[in-house]
């Protein structure tokens, strides 16, 4: 199954908080239920987070009892605006909803009813582009990866953070595909743990050797030349190449530039936010102190002490040797490559 899909007007998702215990598929009718289930991270990765954002507003378009198109583009403008008050670093969330809201306000039917189906097709569009995208994005980055490589990750950009495949993930499966011997240090990532509990999870089912380790072993194995190359997602990328991602992202490409290693994000190109001029305007969500003092129920901390949980960091540019996206890899300078890559990519778009 596809980590996010739209069923016959309702909204099926693999609840990524369970895993790798429990395999629980949720569903939703609500685009309201939806935007909350980003929030809780039920479904989280900015790719997944756009998809799923899209079949909110297919769901909140669907609902609508709206009898003309003025009501009806009204209801919709309220939904975008509710699904993008869930999370604010990842880009594609906004992305998806502007994307939805163009098609709507462009729709040539005539009536509320073909409307409804403009923007369910819109949605699906969006998700299975998804998976075309990172099977581009795949095969360009496995251009990297030699044969006995040892990568490094970072939380999940796997299949569970896209509709499926992955980002980072996908060049690593396409590696593997490719019939190279490789092997992945997977960082556990806290606080959510999305490393152990999800990209684990993910190369141990298609058998693609991992070695779980915990964030503070990542120095530790590069300067050991145990990493050939470092490559993780990314939630928004800003217009000079900065990359804000989950953190520990930044100590990672400060490591990797110590120790020699090569430091590759992996991003479609709707993360990419050229209306950012440098990572420091990239919105950083900061998220409950309960994520840090507990694992799932279990407290870890003295009750009541003072927590600070900002979930993303910015690698500045300069730590970072390529960015790997589905229209090439993109080099430094960022500036004219990631404008000529996006330019691409908007061709296809609506
Ligand atoms: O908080 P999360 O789990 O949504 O953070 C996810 C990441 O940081 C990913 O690396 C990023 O979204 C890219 S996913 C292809």
């Amino acid at each position: 199954m596809r980590t996010v899909e739209w069923d016959q007007g309702v909204v099926k998702m693999i609840d990524q908080t369970l895993l790798p215990h429990q395999e629980i598929i949720l569903e939703y009718r609500d685009h309201r239920e939806v935007a909350t289930a980003i929030k809780e991270m039920r479904v989280r990765g900015a790719p997944a987070i756009g998809a799923t954002a899209a079949f909110g507003m297919a769901l909140a378009s669907l609902n609508s009892r709206a009898t003309t198109r003025e009501a009806w583009l009204g209801e919709l403008e309220a939904a975008a605006q509710t699904l993008n008050a869930t999370r604010p670093t990842a880009v594609n969330l906004f992305w998806a909803t502007a994307r939805m809201l163009r098609v709507a306000r462009q729709g040539q039917a005539s009536d509320v009813v073909a409307l409804k189906e403009l923007l369910i097709a819109e949605a699906q569009r969006i998700a299975d582009e998804d998976v075309a995208i990172n099977r581009r994005m795949g095969r360009n980055g496995a251009a990297l990866i030699e044969d006995g490589y040892n990568i490094l990750t970072h939380c999940n950009a796997g299949a569970l953070a896209t509709v499926d495949y992955g980002t980072t993930l996908g060049v690593i499966r396409a590696a593997h595909e490719e019939g190279k011997h490789i092997h992945v240090y997977v960082d556990e990532t806290r606080p959510f743990l999305q490393g152990a509990r999800l990209t684990a999870w993910e190369l141990h089912r298609d058998g693609i050797p991992l070695t779980l380790i915990t964030d503070n072993m990542a120095g530790y194995f590069m300067s050991q030349g145990k990493v050939d190359i470092v490559l993780v997602g990314a939630d928004r990328v800003a217009a000079n190449g900065d990359v804000a991602n989950k953190i520990g992202t930044y100590s990672l490409a400060v490591l990797a530039q110590e120790n020699g290693v090569p430091f590759y994000p992996v991003v479609p190109t709707s993360t990419i936010d050229l209306n950012i001029a440098s990572g420091k305007d990239i919105p950083i969500e900061q998220r409950n102190a309960r994520e840090v003092t507990h694992i799932r129920d279990l407290p870890i901390a003295p009750e009541g002490v003072p927590v600070a949980n900002p979930a993303f960091d910015v690698s500045p540019h300069r730590y970072v040797t390529g960015i790997i996206t589905e229209q090439g890899i993109v080099y430094p300078p960022f500036g004219p490559g990631l404008r000529r890559v996006k330019e691409l990519a908007e061709r296809h778009e609506p």
